[in-house]
């Protein structure tokens, strides 16, 4: 976290970037959970009574060289609820509410229907990362985001984020996580009453050849 918090942790992954044309890498943080079982395309996130501005996030999985869509893809999504809690830190929450494992269609297509996040502190302040903030005086505040890991044989893993455009947190997130490439729009959705739609392409690159 101390790694995270003094933006060492999106240097690092910053440093490590092969392919300008793929989705960057962003922290992973604590919380992802790999095991989750496999669910629908689309894959619905959040429950009918999860409290929260309903979310589409649709788009496709890509090969970073070719910009061709990448069949059969799978995908692990985890986030927060409006709250800014995760599920295994709150227990007002059911097991692996809000995560979700989904396979890519023969297109790259996925599709999730989710709720938007809350934002939340990281580092309590009886923590040692967390007088070294405070003496620093240095905020830690993370920005709303969603968690995504892009998986697929021949292809190097993916762990990254996405951010929404225009929110008053993005400029002071604590670890330095909120760079362009991840903040994407969430619009009125053309479709459906009272949801927002991100669109969201990602493209991933193919392992080197030995
Ligand atoms: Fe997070």
């Amino acid at each position: 976290m101390l790694c995270d918090m003094m933006g060492l942790t999106m240097r690092a992954l910053d440093l490590a970037r092969t392919d300008g044309h793929a989705t960057p890498q962003n922290v992973t943080g604590p919380f992802p959970k790999d095991h989750v079982n496999e669910g629908s395309n689309p894959c619905y996130l959040a429950s009918e009574d999860e409290p929260g501005q309903r979310l589409e996030v649709r788009g496709r999985v890509l090969d970073a060289a070719t910009g061709r869509p990448i069949p059969g893809a799978m995908m692990i999504v985890w986030q927060p609820n409006q709250f800014g809690r995760y599920e295994n830190e709150d227990d007002s929450q059911s097991e692996d509410n809000l995560r979700g494992k989904l396979r890519c269609n023969a297109e790259g297509g996925f599709q999730i229907f989710t709720i938007r996040p809350g934002g939340y502190i990281i580092g309590r302040e009886d923590t040692e990362v967390g007088v070294l903030m405070k003496r620093l005086g240095r905020n830690r505040q993370r920005a709303p985001h969603i968690h995504y890991r892009v998986m697929h044989s021949g292809y190097r893993t993916l762990t990254s984020q996405l951010y929404f455009a225009g929110d008053p947190a993005n400029p002071v997130d604590c670890i330095f996580s909120t760079i362009d490439d991840h903040i994407v729009d969430a619009v009125p959705h053309p479709e459906r009453d009272g949801y927002q739609l991100i669109t969201l392409d990602i493209a991933i690159e193919a392992e080197p050849q030995q």
